[in-house]
């Protein structure tokens, strides 16, 4: 079974309409932009609802003067009036959008750029956790959530009551309450319906998207397995599974098409409605001489204007719901505290020699499994230490923590004496370089790649690095050099380039502790003789934490550490541990044997 793919649908959650208030920091930002934009989102609906009133006027003007040798200027006027406030109603409207426009960007700026810093600061385990493409929708979901909720209640649901109520007191104030009465009953009916319909159509929209999801992540994933699917002749098969997929969805839009169908027929229906009992209404009146025929026509008018903005309400309520939940899944994503914080009184790290002390540290990633299980070992200033050791002994986890990837459980680790809790975690990342056991590259060129190292180095020193890293002659072959791309996570490299790439980084950050987590396993043993001395080079004035699997490139390091299940079992200098006759003494002869191999690159 592959992974399943994203079908869970935030929106079975409840909508918490607290979270509204929550977007108030974001509007505060622009109070004046607000105001002005509320400003002309009340001008807009004057325009609006006087607009029927300039036509009743034309209508009866003409009405009333009928066969007599009337003054056009009049009626004229009236017209001239009508076209403007109708130009006016779209010209308030716009302006309020333009206003507006900038305070919505903005604070999705703001959103995305605050979860953007917290993502960076949660810890590792944190990410080590979570899926990042998830990551990814959840954050975009949130912040057009964000803008969705405030476009939507200030320019859909506010401007629709306000009309409602203005048209109301008009109704009122011209004719009687009956008017008044059947347009709130038919505007009543047709809003419970349409979401009454919208949410029974939630679940289609929700299936359909879901199904959507699922094929396109099929569709993705086997065209990511293609050398998979040549090597097993699978194409048809998967075919087959991606079209299987599409039926799926195929059915769903169909009942999605069919329930939306069904709910402009019934919206259309109550609107219907309601014109017939209330222009019946009107009709009586106007026979009976209680109503002028520009009553009659502003009354249908004021029916006909305030439907429309009432159609996509159904619409609007549900992605407000769904906008709410998003937006609370982002709101909890940056609610949560990182695990790893910096301490309240934390200092910079001043690193004057670079000793480094481990004193029984215990740690495990999980309650139920212990890693380390009481390691004790200095660096001292300028030295290098190698740990060696079984594949899962704990090593990386050793270089992890000196990194305060995470904190340990009990004991302590300090660099000149000053423990890693106590410091800021920026201080002490500037001050080790990690060249890491697996190299993951940004998909950027090369020459950016390097670069990272230190971002404000001269091309002179980046080169100077590359070289150091037995790097730059390959570069220099490329038909594109230094601007060669190396493609998402920097797959377009092989293992031992990626890691010179790394190793040359770790030049240009120049730091005073070093940390080489196998940081040359994937080289063959010519180019790993080459960079190692580059490396002896810069270690050399360096506390360095060397680990290493190939016990031939750590011999000449001061002290070797070996690691068995998180317990340091021997230790001593390449020659004292020969003599021990210990696993070291058995592991080396077993790679001397084995030593011309050269490892895959
Ligand atoms: N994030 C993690 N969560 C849980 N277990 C982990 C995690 N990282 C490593 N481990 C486990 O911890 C043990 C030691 O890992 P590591 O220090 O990377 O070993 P190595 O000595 O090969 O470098 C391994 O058994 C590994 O499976
Ligand atoms: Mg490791």
């Amino acid at each position: 079974m592959r992974p399943s793919s994203d079908n869970n649908y935030p929106d079975q959650h409840k909508p918490n309409w607290k979270i509204i208030a929550g977007l108030w920091p974001y509007l505060a930002e622009y109070k004046g932009r607000v105001i002005l934009a509320v400003g002309m989102l009340i001008l807009a609906k004057v325009a609006t609802v006087t607009t029927p009133i300039a036509l009743k006027y034309i209508i009866d003007y003409l009405d009333q003067n009928r066969g007599l040798d009337m003054l056009l200027w009049m009626p004229l006027m009236l017209v001239l009036a009508y076209g403007a406030l109708r130009f006016g109603s779209t010209l308030f409207s716009e302006l309020r959008d333009a206003i507006f426009a900038r305070v919505a960007e903005r604070a999705m700026r703001r959103v995305s750029l605050r979860v953007f810093r917290h993502l960076h600061q949660r810890e590792l385990a944190f990410h080590l956790d979570r899926k990042t493409g998830g990551l990814a929708r959840d954050i975009e979901r949130g912040t057009t959530g964000i803008s969705f909720l405030l476009r939507f209640t200030l320019f859909n649901i506010v401007p629709t009551l306000l009309e409602i109520v203005m048209i109301s007191g008009i109704l009122l104030v011209a004719f009687n309450v009956s008017y008044v009465l059947a347009i709130l009953v038919s505007v009543l009916v047709y809003v419970v319906f349409s979401i009454r319909v919208t949410e029974w159509r939630t679940s289609f929209v929700r299936e359909a998207n879901s199904r959507d999801n699922e094929s396109n992540s099929r569709a993705i994933d086997s065209l990511l397995n293609y050398e998979t699917v040549k090597y097993f002749n699978n194409e048809r098969y998967e075919a087959e599974q991606y079209d299987q997929g599409l039926e799926r969805w195929e059915q769903a839009r169909l009942k999605n098409r069919l329930s939306m169908a069904a709910l402009n027929t019934g919206q259309a229906f109550i609107i219907g409605v309601s014109l017939i009992v209330i222009m019946s209404m009107a009709v009586r009146e106007v026979a009976a001489g209680q109503m002028t025929l520009g009553d009659f026509t502003m009354v249908n008018a004021y029916l006909i204007q305030l439907f429309v903005p009432l159609n996509a309400l159904g619409f609007v309520y549900r992605e407000i719901r769904q906008s709410l939940v998003n937006v609370e899944r982002l709101f909890g994503l940056l609610g949560d505290k990182p695990a790893i914080e910096d301490a309240p009184d934390a200092q910079a790290l001043s690193v004057s020699q670079g000793a480094v002390e481990f004193r029984d540290v215990h740690f495990s990633y999980r309650p139920d499994r212990a890693i380390l299980k009481g390691v004790s070992f200095s660096i001292p200033a300028g030295h290098t230490v190698a740990v060696v050791g079984a594949s899962g002994a704990g090593k990386s986890t050793l270089a992890r923590l000196l990194f305060r990837f995470f904190d340990v459980n009990s004991g302590s680790i300090s660099i000149d004496g000053q423990d890693l809790r106590h410091i800021s975690q920026d201080s002490l990342r500037s001050a080790i370089g990690v060249v890491p056991q697996d190299t993951v590259l940004f998909n950027d060129s090369l020459y950016n790649n390097l670069a990272y190292g230190r971002p404000s180095a001269s091309q002179a020193e980046v080169e100077h690095a590359a070289q150091q890293a037995n790097l730059h002659d390959f570069i220099r072959s490329l038909p594109d050099g230094y601007h060669t791309t190396v493609g998402e996570r920097g797959l377009k490299l092989s293992g031992g380039e990626k890691q010179r790439v790394a190793i040359a980084r770790v030049l240009l950050k120049n730091p005073p502790l070093l940390i080489l987590d196998e940081a040359t396993s994937s080289l063959d043993s010519i180019s790993e003789q080459v960079i190692l001395n580059a490396l002896n080079e810069v270690s050399r004035q360096r506390t360095t934490l060397v680990i290493a699997h190939r016990l031939s490139t750590v011999s000449d390091a001061d002290t070797i550490l070996v690691m068995e299940q998180g317990e340091i079992v021997e230790s001593g200098s390449h020659s004292q541990l020969l003599e021990f006759k210990g696993y070291y003494a058995k592991l080396w002869q077993q790679q001397q044997h084995t030593a011309e191999t050269p490892a895959q690159a």
